[in-house]
């Protein structure tokens, strides 16, 4: 066999391969609807691209320090411990090319064959994948209505194999958004198991009513147990500059930088300045209150309209972009899986959405609401057409 036994385990993803779909339909001169999209649809600011521009005329176009610029880590811990009361010395801090890379530096540098990591369901869909690739074993663990996991849930899923539990709050692809009290109660179960949290922090700045709260902030001990993962590419819509941050104990992040030094090096030069820009301009919190108070109007009205659908089952989003109803009681005769359902209904209807099985929730389907209103409300009704037609 040509390819690895590693290799043969990673499967696509599912999220990539609906938006490869729809853009296809779309270059045919289709009228695609896409709710697909995991970025929001607004542009960089142009502070920000101002701040690019002018380090490329300064001639900062060549390599940096492969775990990336001393002036962007001190970005970085200054944002924690403004935004989050967290102290971190730049030796604490690494820069990746994107969230995803850090995500799959981290789970490199810690996890192994024979040890386990729970990820919660509905995840993320790369958590499994990146587990898989570590040669660990991910241990999925399917969670209540809340799509919360609960600290009982978690002692029992917990066995002497278990190194690491991997949380993202707010959630992709429920928009779950766990509470202060919720991530205690969580804490104790995991220290007393002594196993590592990575926290998957990168839709922070999106939550429409409760405060963001992060599991590191929760003790000193729980921060010193915690990977906290962020980057600038949903916060700042700054998705294809791939800029991502890891923040932990310094001898994980070191082995991180050595894995970084001989994979990718630093990420791209002029992505890490205006990512100093982002993280430290006094314009970027306007940016950010405007964006999320336009994505507030459009949960609101896509939970609306998507709750008013008989036989479709969903929670209102507390952050991300994202909604996750349950469509379970329309899967009878031709369509038995939500797989089927976004297939046909991408086929007939010209929506993409994307099917839950990829985020370990077979019956449902993901919404995201980065769309414009005028789109949000042109998709429903072909979806409520669609589900008219098929009952
Ligand atoms: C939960 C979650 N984590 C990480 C990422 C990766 O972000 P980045 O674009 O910075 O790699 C995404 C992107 O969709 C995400 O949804």
């Amino acid at each position: 066999m040509k390819i690895s036994q590693l290799a043969q385990k990673i499967e696509t993803s599912s999220t990539l391969a609906i938006s490869a779909n729809a853009k296809q339909l779309k270059s045919e001169g289709k009228d695609v609807i896409g709710f697909g999209a995991g970025e929001p649809d607004f542009d960089t600011s142009s502070f920000i691209k101002k701040a690019a521009i002018a380090s490329i005329e300064r001639g900062e176009t060549k390599y940096t320090p492969a775990s990336g610029l001393p002036a962007l880590k001190k970005s970085v811990c200054r944002k924690f411990k403004n935004e989050n009361g967290l102290e971190y010395a730049p030796d604490e801090v690494i820069i990746n090319c994107g969230a995803k890379h850090s995500l799959f530096n981290v789970i490199l540098c810690l996890a192994e064959q024979d040890d386990e990591v729970i990820i919660p369901a509905p995840y993320w869909v790369s958590y499994p994948e990146m587990v898989k690739a570590s040669g660990a074993t991910p241990i999925e663990v399917k969670c209540g209505p809340d799509f919360k996991i609960t600290p009982s849930l978690l002692k029992e899923n917990i066995t002497a194999k278990t190194k690491i539990l991997i949380l993202n709050s707010p959630s992709n692809p429920t928009g779950a958004l766990y509470t202060k009290d919720e991530l205690k109660e969580l804490s104790s179960v995991i220290l007393e198991n002594g196993i590592y949290v990575i926290s998957d922090e990168i839709y922070e700045h999106l939550t429409y009513e409760e405060e963001f709260y992060g599991i590191a902030q929760v003790s000193p001990e729980m921060k010193n147990r915690t990977i906290v993962i962020n980057g600038i590419s949903k916060a700042y819509s700054m998705t294809g500059w791939r800029i991502g941050y890891a923040a932990g104990d310094r001898e994980i992040i070191a082995a991180c930088g050595r894995l970084q030094s001989h994979s990718t090096s630093n990420p791209a030069t002029v992505s890490q300045y205006a990512a100093i820009e982002a993280l430290d301009s006094p314009e970027s919190s306007r940016a950010i209150q405007e964006m999320v108070a336009e994505f507030r109007k459009r949960r609101d009205y896509i939970y609306d309209e998507i709750s008013s659908i008989d036989g479709i089952k969903v929670n209102r989003p507390a952050g991300a972009f994202y909604i996750f109803p349950d469509i379970s009681s329309l899967l009878r005769g031709g369509i038995s899986s939500s797989d089927e359902f976004a297939t046909k209904l991408l086929e007939e209807k010209l929506v993409a959405v994307v099917p839950g099985e990829g985020f370990g929730a077979p019956g449902y389907i993901r919404l995201s609401y980065a769309a414009s209103m005028d789109n949000i409300s042109k998709g429903l009704s072909r979806i409520k057409e669609f589900i008219e037609e098929i009952k």
